[in-house]
């Protein structure tokens, strides 16, 4: 939405499509900054006649895939050789918060089994300190609602939202048929992603911490 970063993420884009080699099996994160980038493979795999394969992380990125006509594999049958995805923050240490668009629980799981990591983000995303402008997203079983708003607030939640739908009365369901809240840390130190995942009825956080990527920062111009 943001006009004035189109023309710097556009750019990290199309250097995310020139690292695309032939026979490679890709990870492809969820949002708006891997849509443009996908749109600039795309167009290597038409020109260049490339043999690429994707793991997508979300029923968005997948149907913008189909789309495109890049071909799609699972973890399964491939293991990713590299990946890309974008950041809701970045912190000096390059840990992130992710899950915005509610696709952190896939997204992990590629970066966790993928050996080389790109995330794609402009100057908005660079934080001081994780939590700065965006809450943690956490996605749970829902039944454990109570019982894990409780042990987030042990953790130190000082605000905890259920993460509404839209276009639908209720709260968002998610592609693993789960609830995510929204929760605001006043301190995140380096345990906290583990301490949140502790919790018995928690699937997975938006907190990376200390995961090996390459931060690729587009110009905001
Ligand atoms: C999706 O769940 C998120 O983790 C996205 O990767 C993140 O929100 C970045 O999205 P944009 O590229 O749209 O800013």
């Amino acid at each position: 939405a943001d006009i004035i970063n189109i023309g710097g993420k556009q750019k990290v884009a199309a250097q995310i499509a020139e690292k695309v080699k032939d026979g490679d099996v890709l990870g492809i994160g969820s949002g708006s900054t891997v849509y443009l980038a996908l749109l600039a493979i795309a167009d290597r795999i038409k020109n260049e006649k490339l043999n690429i394969k994707g793991i997508p992380t979300s029923l968005e990125i997948s149907m913008f895939c189909s789309k495109l006509g890049i071909p799609l594999t699972t973890l399964f049958e491939n293991k990713p050789d590299w990946l890309f995805d974008g950041a809701d923050e970045v912190d000096p240490n390059k840990s992130l918060i992710k899950g915005r668009g509610g696709a952190m629980f896939k997204e992990k799981l590629l970066i966790s089994c993928s050996p080389v990591n790109y995330i794609i983000v402009d100057e908005s995303k660079i934080v001081d300190k994780l939590g700065t402008n965006f809450p943690v997203p956490i996605e749970i079983f829902p039944q454990s609602l109570l019982y894990v708003e409780q042990e987030l607030k042990q953790l130190g939640a000082t605000n905890i939202l259920l993460r509404p739908a839209k276009g639908k009365d209720g709260p968002i369901i998610s592609e693993n048929n789960n609830l995510i809240l929204d929760c605001k840390f006043n301190d995140i130190d380096s345990n906290m992603e583990k301490n949140i995942k502790g919790i018995t009825g928690v699937i997975e956080s938006g907190l990376f911490i200390g995961y090996n990527v390459n931060i690729l920062e587009a110009e905001n111009k």
